[in-house]
């Protein structure tokens, strides 16, 4: 594998039993804590889209927000979050998603996007692909135009992939 690849999969922890017992939480606060990581981390996100001309990067609540604004920058694109409920100020559009009990609930602003928009969605990780394909849901209910994922890690034995929109670039730097 690329040894800048390699250098950024080593900045990530693995963590036994967070937040819950048998859970192996990736934190990826090493990678943000050294300076040439975070500045690698946002460039190898960006490299696959440079050239797709991208409008806004889409980020999710709140570990999607630590990379997804210096990848906007890098693309040199706009930023746009997508929020946990009742934190945006302005009218916003909402989305559903199940979980393994119950339902979660995403937000956008509703101006956040325009018709024919060329977008992507960023999160740190990608595990059910539950949140990923909820904020797609968002993103085309205002005409915009989903043109790929990036994600920081996936969770490869889930396959979160098969659920994203079909025929767009997927981007993982690092497959679990
Ligand atoms: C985690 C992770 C992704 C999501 C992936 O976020 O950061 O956003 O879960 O899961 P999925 O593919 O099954 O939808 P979490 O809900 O822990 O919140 P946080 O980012 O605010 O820490
Ligand atoms: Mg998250």
């Amino acid at each position: 594998k690329e040894s800048i690849v390699k250098l950024l999969e080593s900045h990530i922890r693995n963590v036994p039993d967070f937040p819950k017992t048998g859970i192996q939480f990736k934190d990826i606060t090493p990678l943000l804590k050294n300076p040439d990581t975070l500045e690698l981390t946002s460039q190898v996100l960006a490299r696959p889209f440079r050239h797709s001309n991208i409008d806004h990067v889409i980020g999710l609540e709140s570990r999607g927000f630590l990379f997804g604004t210096n990848l906007a920058q890098d693309l040199h694109a706009g930023f746009v979050p997508i929020r946990k409920p009742d934190k945006l100020p302005a009218e916003v559009i909402s989305s559903s998603y199940e979980l393994e009990y119950g339902t979660d609930t995403i937000e956008m602003h509703a101006d956040a996007l325009s018709e024919g928009d060329r977008v992507i969605i960023h999160d740190d990780l990608i595990a059910t692909g539950g949140s990923a394909k909820a904020a797609t849901e968002l993103v085309e209910k205002l005409g915009a135009v989903v043109v790929g994922y990036s994600f920081i890690i996936e969770l490869a034995a889930l396959q979160g992939k098969d659920i994203l929109k079909p025929d767009t670039d997927i981007d993982i730097l690092v497959s679990i």
